[in-house]
């Protein structure tokens, strides 16, 4: 999915990689299946009683030759607590050859990149750069360091504006791996024992979507804080539908739900298609969660509107 120009214009030999542009619907289509395929596959590994990351490599061994249609069906009903141990190992074995066989990942991660292509809005951290400038931070000793989780690219405006020391790049993509963005997921980086190993701001821009679950996506927003250190900085950027057309989030639930969780809003924005907000982080979070931040309730319903939701 990526072109590799073997010489410039003036004939010099390059590296680089041009990215194939995806079309965003496409994109979607592309994300939207690889969460379906890990979530079933989760639930198979949580029914066998065994670790879902990674799978026992002799669960993910090649497949028979299955049926695709009868297979989608049998994955539709993984949650039946009728269905045979036989029938959810050929499952796994279906996923994995959806997931690696066919580039599945391959293409979910190259339909990860398509939100920071120019074309499509670009670089969401330009905006980030532009209130932090506003902000007007005090000169920091010791000098401001920034955390990036799902960075694409180190040459965005976080990494260049020269008000952090140093950046941290994370990405789940191993494709990126020679782009100064270290391979980790945030789920999995050790945890702080000092400031030290925390941040003045930490970056999640259009990752929280990405996260599968709702559960999932509420352990990451709690995790974060750990990395934060006091009166730090969260920048949030989220497709605009995930706040203005889910049956489960809108501006005030999730308003609240920072809230609860120690934040205080300065800044917020809303283009056509993404929802900007940055945070300061003033308490770390109490132990008591309200139901509704622990129980999915729609709040709003009608056609066409998604399910975005985050649980804490
Ligand atoms: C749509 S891209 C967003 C890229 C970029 N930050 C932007 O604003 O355009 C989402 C990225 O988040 C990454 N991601 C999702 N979950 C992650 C995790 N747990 N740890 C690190 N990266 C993660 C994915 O690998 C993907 O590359």
């Amino acid at each position: 999915m990526l072109s590799r120009r073997k010489r410039s214009i003036t004939g010099k030999k390059v590296a680089s990689f041009t990215e194939v542009n995806i079309k965003p619907d496409k994109a979607r289509k592309i994300i939207r299946r690889y969460h379906f395929l890990i979530n079933k596959q989760k639930i198979i590994c949580n029914k066998l009683g065994i670790t879902a990351d990674p799978v026992p490599p002799h669960l993910e061994g090649p497949a028979d030759v299955e049926d695709p249609q009868e297979m989608e069906k049998m994955l539709l009903r993984v949650q039946d607590k009728g269905m045979s141990r036989d029938s959810l190992v050929r499952c796994l074995h279906y996923i994995a050859n959806e997931v690696s066989k066919k580039g599945g990942l391959k293409d979910y991660q190259l339909a990860s990149r398509v939100g920071q292509s120019q074309s499509r809005g670009g670089d969401s951290s330009k905006l980030l750069v532009k209130w932090l400038r506003e902000l007007q931070l005090p000169q920091h000793d010791p000098p401001l360091t920034a955390l990036e989780i799902g960075s694409l690219n180190c040459h965005n405006c976080i990494s260049t504006c020269k008000i952090f020391k140093s950046v941290t790049r994370i990405d789940l993509n191993n494709s990126n791996d020679s782009r100064g963005i270290i391979r980790q997921d945030f789920m999995k980086r050790p945890l702080p024992s000092s400031d030290t190993d925390r941040f003045d701001l930490i970056s999640c821009s259009l990752v929280l979507n990405f996260v599968p679950t709702p559960i999932e996506r509420g352990q990451m927003l709690r995790r974060l804080q750990q990395f934060l250190k006091r009166r730090s900085l969260f920048f949030l950027v989220l497709p605009l539908p995930c706040i203005t057309n889910s049956r489960y989030i809108d501006h005030l639930h999730l308003a609240r739900m920072l809230e609860h969780l120690g934040y205080v809003q300065l800044r917020r924005h809303e283009s056509s298609k993404l929802y900007y907000a940055l945070y300061a982080l003033q308490n770390q979070s109490v132990n008591n969660t309200p139901t509704s931040f622990r129980h999915k309730k729609v709040l709003r319903d009608g056609p066409g509107m998604n399910n975005f939701c985050i649980l804490l």
